[in-house]
């Protein structure tokens, strides 16, 4: 028999070549039409276009970032696609939200075009984790342990999560073991009642 799921998608099993794809399959499954979904890290606006465009009119994204440039960036991008309107832009740190939403999604790491080096941290990650946790239904969390920062953040996120109930959440971790520093994800999703 078919697989249900790529034949509804027409997924090539073998093309799951890249962390950004596979997240945002995982995204597109989890989410209908009428969702609201924070992107805790909006940076190039990447992932927020994507959910944007997943979502119907009545969805909605909250995007932050600490940078000036990402946000200005992701108003950009959205615009150009002619869907602002379906995001709110933050320009403020992920440690606390202003509303919540059914799905939280970070990528962490640093804005790739700009010349200062600004990261995301542990710390402040592990603040807006506890956040994120208290309303979100998902957490998606996309972890560079190829720089110093990336391999804290991981470290402290998987401690964090392995401490979470089994009862409350499914937490699955998923990465490219015959690649060194390979990106890794870490999906949430919460046990429905
Ligand atoms: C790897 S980039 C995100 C990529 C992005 N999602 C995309 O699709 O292009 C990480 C972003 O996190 C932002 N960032 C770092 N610390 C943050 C914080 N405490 N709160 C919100 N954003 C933060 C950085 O400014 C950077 O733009």
């Amino acid at each position: 028999m078919q697989n249900a799921y790529l034949e509804k998608d027409k997924i090539n099993p073998l093309s799951l070549a890249n962390i950004r794809e596979f997240t945002q399959r995982l995204w597109k499954d989890f989410l209908d039409e009428k969702s609201f979904a924070i992107d805790a890290t909006c940076g190039n606006g990447f992932d927020t276009l994507f959910l944007a465009q997943i979502l119907g009119e009545k969805g909605r994204v909250d995007s932050y970032d600490i940078q000036k440039v990402a946000i200005e960036k992701t108003k950009m991008l959205l615009s150009e696609k002619n869907l602002l309107h379906k995001v709110h832009l933050i320009e403020k740190c992920h440690s606390a939200f202003l509303r919540p939403a059914s799905l939280v999604v970070y990528n962490l790491g640093f804005f790739p075009v700009s010349n200062q080096v600004v990261t995301t941290t542990a710390s402040l990650l592990l603040q807006s984790l506890e956040h994120a946790l208290s309303f979100a239904k998902a957490v998606s969390i996309t972890c560079y342990p190829g720089h110093a920062e990336g391999k804290k953040e991981k470290e402290a996120v998987e401690k964090q999560l392995q401490l979470l109930p089994p009862k409350l959440w499914n937490i699955s971790f998923h990465s490219w073991i015959n690649r060194k520093n390979a990106p890794c994800l870490f999906w949430l999703t919460k046990q429905s009642r």
